[in-house]
């Protein structure tokens, strides 16, 4: 293991690590100013699904975005927990018989096949609407300017432009509305998987108050680390292993989603990803040295085999 990858595994774990932590004490049963219950079923249902799991990648990319310019660690942690619990969401009902219907994720059963759908949709809601309780918080920033752009931000990237719509076309890709219609496989990707973890790169900028050339460097990073993601996730599910992953593999054929290994084939998609490597590589040379961390993160994204 080299230096850098060895300093980048250690960094990933501690972002995790308190990551967990936070998510733990977000989630606990303690109500907030203005809450009246917080019921036991939907906060179960929500722990089951955010703790004890997840590389943390969307998080760590905040973290290592906002070091760059020397953002102090507790805001950006928080705002990659609201991060994470967007992500965690969009996996809740990604699992949902109604979307890819899956049974395991994590190593565990999917929240639905432990509790039920309500319970699994509830819970969904409740993690996303908790991210923009978290993302407004006076503690990230002194400065409500930067609260607002973050949480404006991450409105764009989680919905109807993002998240939300790259799912509606994935599924629409797959001929669940009718007619199975030709799929812009870059542009789904960009947009379920994409927007999220660009976000955690130019959640960085932002609360770092960064140059706009500074910005658009990691919105570069992001797009590419994005999309290279979504292809190795893709490659994962015709290769990968199932024990490893924690989650169920051959699902994207069963299904018949487009994508750019059934476009590209197993080493035409992996060439897109070391083109995408390259160009990830290329959008962080402005930060010199500074931009280690988040070179080795997108070697990890490509390389990775959960
Ligand atoms: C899985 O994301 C879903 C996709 C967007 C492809 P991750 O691979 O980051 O899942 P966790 O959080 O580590 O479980
Ligand atoms: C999901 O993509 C992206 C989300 C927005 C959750 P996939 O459906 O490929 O993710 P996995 O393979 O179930 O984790
Ligand atoms: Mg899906
Ligand atoms: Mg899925
Ligand atoms: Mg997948």
């Amino acid at each position: 293991m080299t230096t850098a990858t060895a300093d980048f595994a250690k960094r990933l774990d501690q972002t995790a690590d308190d990551t967990e932590a936070l998510l733990a004490k977000l989630l606990s049963d303690e109500l907030l100013p203005d809450e009246i219950a917080r019921p036991k079923r939907l906060m179960d249902a929500m722990r089951y699904s955010s703790l004890n799991g997840g590389k943390r990648l969307r998080p760590f990319l905040v973290v290592e975005s906002s070091a760059v310019f020397g953002v102090p660690r507790e805001a950006a942690l928080l705002v990659g927990a609201a991060l994470e619990c967007i992500h965690c969401y969009s996996l809740i009902h990604d699992d949902l018989p109604a979307m890819d219907n899956s049974d395991l994720r994590r190593g565990r059963p999917t929240l639905h096949k432990k509790t039920d759908d309500a319970t699994a949709i509830l819970a969904g809601d409740g993690l996303l609407t908790l991210a923009f309780d978290i993302v407004t918080r006076d503690e990230i920033h002194k400065d409500a300017t930067v609260r607002l752009l973050l949480t404006r931000a991450l409105a764009r990237a989680s919905g109807i432009g993002g998240m939300v719509g790259g799912q509606m076309l994935d599924l629409a890709g797959e001929g669940r509305f009718g007619d199975r219609e030709p799929v812009d496989v870059a542009r789904v990707q960009q947009m379920k998987t994409g927007a999220l973890l660009r976000y955690g790169c130019i959640a960085g900028a932002i609360l770092g108050q960064s140059t706009q050339k500074e910005y658009q460097a990691l919105d570069d990073y992001g797009r590419a680390l994005g999309e290279a993601f979504q292809i190795a996730d893709d490659l994962l599910d015709v290769e990968g292993d199932a024990a490893a992953l924690g989650k169920q593999t051959g699902q994207d054929a069963a299904l018949g989603k487009t994508t750019f290994v059934t476009q590209l084939g197993i080493d035409g998609a992996k060439q897109r990803v070391r083109d995408l490597l390259a160009r990830a590589d290329s959008a962080l040379s402005i930060f010199g040295a500074k931009g280690d961390v988040l070179r080795a993160a997108a070697h990890f994204v490509a390389e990775r085999k959960n």
